[in-house]
């Protein structure tokens, strides 16, 4: 039997897990996207929005958000973190058939949640829902590891301890069907059983992707490699998708959009000079 991905026991060590992961870059660069394209939003979609970090770093900065997610446990760990004054709203859904009643300027969806869309057919049925959820003028932005990523990942266990936990974590590569999955086996402090989860990622070509984000209706599409304006390669690690509903005019030799990119590749050299 297939074993569920993003229950309870690996909801509640998701963040300490995921400590190092820097969202607050992540946010930065999204804003840097949008003011690339010169692109003004006032309420986001976050989908697959997990533990709601990413959610509540845009609430934080006067966004409204809606975050949307089909693992009730990392959502009920997202709702521990707002307050009453925060401009949130989390639901349960699936990403491939879900519908919201407003319209959003902007949808994200990032950290490999759309690798986990496992067929060409369903990664289109997202797009397409995702398409209706936008405003007239709204954009879509979101990550996915390339396959390159994904079959460079060295099988073999890693171990994580926190407060209360230990974790192995197994990655196993399946090179003959381009699948990277995680086993992992979570023990709780305070109990006696192992609980297992099996995650499934897959990575697709940036043709594949382009095609199924205009067949959605999508219109002006751009690929970054991750962290940087420069344009997107299947063996990049990271890819960055970003995709309008509407075209957009850009001016590409204005000072703002010429300074964005150099901004990003100085960064994205300071941090492979690490
Ligand atoms: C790697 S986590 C990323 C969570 C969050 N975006 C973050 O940055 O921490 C992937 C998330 O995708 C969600 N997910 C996977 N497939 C989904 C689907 N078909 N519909 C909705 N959520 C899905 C999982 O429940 C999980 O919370």
């Amino acid at each position: 039997m297939e074993k569920k991905a993003y229950t309870e026991f690996f909801a509640q060590i998701y963040d300490n897990i995921m400590g190092a992961v820097p969202y607050k870059l992540w946010f930065e660069y999204i804003h840097d996207i949008l003011n690339y394209y010169q692109c003004k939003a006032d309420s986001v979609l976050d989908l697959a929005c997990g533990t709601g970090t990413m959610s509540l770093l845009f609430n934080d900065q006067g966004y409204y958000v809606t975050g949307i997610d089909r693992s009730q446990d990392m959502l009920a760990v997202a709702e521990g973190k707002i307050d009453k004054r925060s401009n949130i709203d989390f639901a349960a859904a699936d990403l491939r058939e879900f519908t919201t009643v407003k319209k959003y300027d902007l949808a994200i969806c990032l950290f490999d949640s759309l690798n986990y869309i496992l067929t060409a057919k369903e990664l289109f049925e997202v797009f397409n829902q995702v398409f209706s959820a936008l405003n007239d003028h709204g954009l879509f932005i979101f990550d996915m590891n390339t396959i390159t990523r994904l079959m460079s990942i060295k099988s073999g266990t890693t171990m994580f301890h926190g407060e209360g936990y230990s974790c192995f974590w197994e990655d196993i590569v399946d090179q003959k069907q381009e699948r990277w999955k995680v086993r992992l086996k979570i023990y709780l402090d305070n109990r006696d059983e192992c609980y297992e989860e099996l995650h499934e990622e897959r990575g697709y070509l940036i043709s594949d992707v382009i095609s199924l984000l205009q067949k959605a209706g999508f219109n002006k599409i751009d690929v970054f490699s991750a962290y940087t304006f420069n344009k997107g390669r299947d063996n990049d690690n990271r890819l960055y998708y970003t995709a309008f509903k509407k075209a957009v005019k850009m001016n590409q030799f204005s000072l703002a959009y010429l300074f964005r990119k150099m901004k990003w590749r100085v960064k994205s050299f300071l941090s492979a000079a690490k």
